[in-house]
């Protein structure tokens, strides 16, 4: 079965309306050439207003970089699941490694992250990816493995789930992974959530992150288990994004 291509952008704390007005008329100028693509737009919470009153098409969905466990409360700085549906966001990224690097995402709170989005209806897009150490100790698909269990260990249905694969050595570095390099984690990856799910889980969508960009987008999505793309750095420009999403076609 085909799955539907996706690419997500992960603007990081990069951006401002500026940018939103431009990034919004270049992806509705050129969604004709990308109709099945299903593109997800993860700006700074401060900018989703902007991205609301941006003109949209069909295929565009907002997204968040991140989303606090609890429902509401005392959680000074953090945003809950039903305060970023306030802003029109229906996808959520989780566990990205710069979270789990710099900013206290342990396994523990990554799972509660997903059990919480998972109730809520949302899309979850769970990251996983080894550092450069565990890639050269052979160690990448030991790592993969524990964190989709300890994400996933108290997940039953995996109807709004999508898990990227970023590893940790190719973010911002310009050093991507290699087509083959993605695809041997992809499907290894797919094997480990049909073991989990059956059928459901071996249909889920699975994008690549880590410097992809216009130049090497076709060859990554060429790749049988991958299905789209988590976009950094070239995501903040609009020819290299449309570039991207219409190599996802
Ligand atoms: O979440 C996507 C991001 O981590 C990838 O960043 O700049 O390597 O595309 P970049």
């Amino acid at each position: 079965m085909q799955r539907q291509p996706l690419v997500i952008a992960n603007w990081k704390m990069n951006g401002d309306r500026h940018l939103v007005a431009s990034m919004a008329e270049a992806l509705r100028e050129s969604a004709a050439k990308h109709p099945q693509v299903d593109v997800v737009v993860c700006p700074p919470a401060v900018l989703l207003p902007a991205w609301q009153q941006a003109a949209f098409y069909d295929n565009l969905k907002l997204g968040c970089q991140d989303v606090n466990e609890h429902g509401h409360g005392a959680h000074t700085g953090e945003h809950s699941v039903a305060l970023v549906q306030e802003a029109g966001v229906s996808v959520a990224l989780v566990g990205h490694s710069e979270r789990r690097q710099f900013y206290g995402d342990t396994a523990e709170r990554i799972a509660a992250k997903v059990n919480t989005l998972q109730a809520s209806g949302m899309t979850v897009v769970l990251c996983v990816g080894e550092s450069a150490q565990q890639r050269e100790q052979e160690q990448t698909f030991v790592v993969v493995a524990q964190q989709l269990h300890d994400a996933l260990q108290h997940v039953e249905q995996c109807s709004n789930l999508v898990i990227a694969y970023e590893p940790v050595w190719a973010i911002g570095t310009g050093l991507t992974a290699s087509p083959g390099q993605a695809q041997e984690v992809h499907a290894f990856i797919r094997n480990w959530l049909s073991d989990k799910f059956g059928p459901a889980g071996a249909n889920l969508q699975l994008l690549y992150g880590g410097s992809v960009k216009a130049d090497n987008a076709e060859q990554l999505f060429a790749q049988a288990d991958i299905d789209g793309g988590l976009i950094g750095g070239a995501s903040l420009v609009p020819e290299q994004f449309v570039a991207i999403c219409n190599a996802a076609q």
